[in-house]
């Protein structure tokens, strides 16, 4: 079950019924074909975001300089697959004009030969026609990924914190990684993002005041830029930057998909790491937040409703959209032992999955780097729970350069 399949059970509006690709695209089609555009502009618009242009252009006639200054992302050429004309423009507009972008190719008729020489001369995907989103929507999916990884900005990585049951740590979490993170990359720009717009604790957590935030970004979705995010954030001694949750009571829908999916791509131009601590409740956004997320950290305790919790909030980020998120299980305030009311293996069983990692329980270290705002390892950086985040923050950053150079390996 998705995250907008369970918030409709409960009887909350769907995340307007968008799909969400892990970031936006530019779109430019050149086809003579009405059809072509027409269909293919049925389905963008059924993505968040995305923004498609129709050059109703033979290949052959298309001016070059139009498709270099327009700039796209992913450039749809439809072809005559038996004319020597598209397959020398192909040449042409793939050392010009769309060196940068994905170049998809369609064709309303087509043998293997045909798509061999297209792929041979550097295309990304084969669309047959008449066009279907099962097809259109991984070709873009792969577009959107590589445009993440290789735009110059936006490609700041995002790790999002998520908890099965109040009180977990995930907040918790969620700073000590972003902390550990600048300990470990000294030049990197990290930032944490508290969407727990109703009761966010990071500020608290961090001991930071600040007048700015998430209510600016609320109060002024359309201002909403690098600059203008870089006004809004309040600067933590660590180095990280924290977008601060309203320090008023906000409703949970005050923020919409675009706009939450507007600040964590806005974020990625800004910063390497993108932190994101989202709150208990499944809100109509989480699924687009997700969806925009390089990985999602699942936190949870080692109790049998803690358990329990954690795998029905892992059945739903199994959902539609989010298979390209990795997730991480982490278990918190882990006392080991004969105290815990379930063994790891047991859990791992109930989970159907590994645990990666389990954090110590260590209530008077966490009350402190609370108190002093600083995180764990400053209080005491030989405790099991500050070894245990410090080895956390390794993994998750060793993952998300597995998963860069894998993407890159596949475009
Ligand atoms: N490893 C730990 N050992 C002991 N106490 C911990 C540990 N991690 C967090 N805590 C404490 O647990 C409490 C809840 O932590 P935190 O606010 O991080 O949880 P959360 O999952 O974000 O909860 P919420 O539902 O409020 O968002 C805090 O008092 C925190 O200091
Ligand atoms: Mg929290």
């Amino acid at each position: 079950m998705s995250v907008a399949d369970s918030i409709n059970e409960r009887g909350r509006e769907s995340a307007a019924g968008k799909i969400h690709l892990s970031t936006s695209l530019k779109i430019v089609v050149v086809s003579a074909a009405a059809e072509v555009g027409e269909s293919l502009r049925n389905i963008v618009n059924t993505i968040t975001g995305s923004k498609i242009e129709i050059i109703e252009s033979d290949i052959g006639e298309v001016d070059v300089e139009v498709i270099s200054k327009a700039k796209p992302d992913v450039l749809i050429l439809d072809f005559k697959l038996d004319s020597p004309t598209d397959l020398e423009c192909l040449g042409n507009l793939l050392q010009n004009g769309a060196s940068d972008c994905c170049v998809i190719a369609t064709a309303n008729t087509s043998t293997v030969e045909g798509v061999r020489r297209l792929m041979r001369l550097g295309i990304s995907d084969f669309l047959p026609q008449p066009i279907n989103p099962d097809d259109l929507m991984p070709a873009l999916q792969l577009a959107a990924r590589k445009v993440r990884l290789t735009r110059p900005s936006g490609g700041g990585k995002v790790v999002t914190f998520l908890h099965a049951g109040g009180g977990a740590g995930a907040t918790t979490l969620a700073i000590n990684f972003a902390c550990a993170t600048q300990e470990q990359n000294k030049d990197a720009r990290i930032c944490i993002l508290d969407l727990d717009i109703q009761f966010g604790q990071v500020a608290i957590n961090m001991d930071l005041k600040s007048s700015h935030g998430v209510l600016d970004v609320l109060e002024n979705p359309n201002r909403m830029d690098a600059m203008f995010l870089e006004n809004v954030m309040t600067h933590h001694k660590s180095g990280v930057d924290v977008l601060v949750a309203p320090d008023i009571l906000v409703a949970l829908d005050a923020i919409e998909s675009e706009l939450a999916v507007h600040i964590i791509s806005v974020a990625t131009e800004l910063y390497d790491f993108v932190v994101v601590d989202m709150p208990l409740a499944l809100t109509p956004w989480s699924q687009a937040v997700l969806g925009h997320s390089d990985i999602a950290v699942l936190v949870g305790q080692l109790t049998i409703p803690g358990v329990q919790q954690l795998r029905r909030l892992a059945g739903i980020l199994s959902g539609d959209g989010l298979n390209d998120v990795s997730t991480v299980f982490v278990v918190n305030r882990y006392l080991g032992g004969w105290k815990t009311s379930i063994r790891p293996k047991e859990a791992e069983r109930v989970l159907g999955r590994k645990i990666d990692y389990l954090v110590a329980n260590d209530y008077k270290t966490a009350s402190e780097c609370v108190d002093q705002g600083v995180p764990l390892a400053k209080i005491k950086r030989r405790s099991a729970v500050a070894k245990n985040i410090n080895n956390m923050t390794k993994g998750i950053l060793t993952l998300l350069l597995e998963k860069q150079g894998a993407i890159l390996h596949e475009v």
